[in-house]
């Protein structure tokens, strides 16, 4: 089989990167942004066919909320476009493909775990561009899976866990907020995941499915934060605060739980809790930094 992983120096693409090694019967092609801008339909298209690629991994994506808010175009090029565009190459191509979206899609309303069957509806920028390239993916390629992610970290790029262990050095105390829950994804599992499900995908069966993933419990980005400075050790401080006390641009929900039993059922994945993750991940963001 022969994947090719798009935005690979992300969080999640750096992750399929350390874990292709796992996976020595199947050629891997990685595609940073600078070797392939996914909106630019004519070089990805060149892209799949020099690659011969059977399955495309889609990790690109403009993440940020507030960038969203500041520069929509930006991220409707990259999250609405991109998705489009990938999905009339899989279509031309007969490529299967694999796309990732965000917990943020929903409103944070909810009084339990979001399922896929639950409306879609935020407000915020981001999120409307992630539902468009969604959409796109849904009405055009012909096999696909879409998978919805938590709150996403991994040793690779910005994230809340490595921001915390940066400030918990550097800081006696830190304020965070207590009033949003929500559910940690640790990228290594999800690309674990991933890579079992492509083991076990019949490749004579065409797929439709969109699905949540997010490591098993919840927690608030207060707990989160006491969690990882007490797995690293760090005598800083952590202070429980509303969220109303600072302003961002973008609206971000007050409860993002994502509930992964579909994902859980279809493929026979077993999911770890999140805390013994975060305690995995911490250890190997400390022994890589
Ligand atoms: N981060 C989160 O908290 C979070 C939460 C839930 C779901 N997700 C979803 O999970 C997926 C992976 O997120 P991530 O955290 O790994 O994102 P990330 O770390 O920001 O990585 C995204 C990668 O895509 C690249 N990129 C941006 N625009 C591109 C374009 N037009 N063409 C090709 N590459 C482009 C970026 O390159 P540059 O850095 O050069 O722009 C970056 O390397 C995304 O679909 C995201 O929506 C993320």
């Amino acid at each position: 089989m022969n994947i090719m992983v798009t935005g690979s120096e992300g969080q999640l693409g750096s992750e399929f990167r350390a874990m292709a090694c796992a996976y020595p019967q199947w050629n891997f092609f990685f595609f940073s942004h600078n070797d392939l801008d996914i909106s630019e339909e004519v070089r990805v298209d060149e892209a799949i066919q020099k690659c011969r690629c059977d399955v495309v991994v889609n990790c690109a994506a403009f993440t940020s909320v507030d960038g969203a808010e500041a520069d929509p175009a930006k991220s409707f090029r990259v999250n609405r476009d991109g998705a489009g565009a990938l999905a009339r190459c899989a279509k031309e191509r007969g490529v299967f493909l694999v796309h990732f979206s965000t917990y943020n899609v929903f409103d944070g309303l909810s009084p339990m775990p979001y399922r896929e069957t639950d409306k879609a509806s935020s407000h915020g920028l981001n999120a409307q561009a992630k539902l468009a390239g969604e959409d796109l993916i849904r009405t055009i390629a012909p096999s696909f899976l879409i998978i919805r992610a938590g709150w996403l970290y991994s040793p690779f790029g910005e994230n809340f866990v490595k921001t915390m262990l940066r400030l918990g050095r550097e800081r006696d105390s830190l304020d965070v907020v207590s009033d949003r829950i929500g559910s940690p994804a640790y990228a290594a599992d999800m690309v674990d995941a991933v890579l079992t499900i492509l083991a076990k995908a019949d490749p004579g069966k065409t797929y439709a499915a969109t699905y949540h993933y997010a490591n098993e419990g919840v927690c608030s980005w207060y707990d989160f934060a006491i969690a990882i400075m007490k797995l690293a050790n760090l005598p800083c401080h952590i202070l429980p605060i509303e969220s109303s006390s600072f302003t961002v641009k973008g609206p971000r929900a007050f409860y993002s739980v994502l509930n992964n039993n579909s994902i859980k059922r279809d493929w026979g994945l077993d999911i770890p809790y999140w805390h013994d993750s975060l305690s995995k991940a911490v250890e190997r963001i400390l022994m890589l930094s």
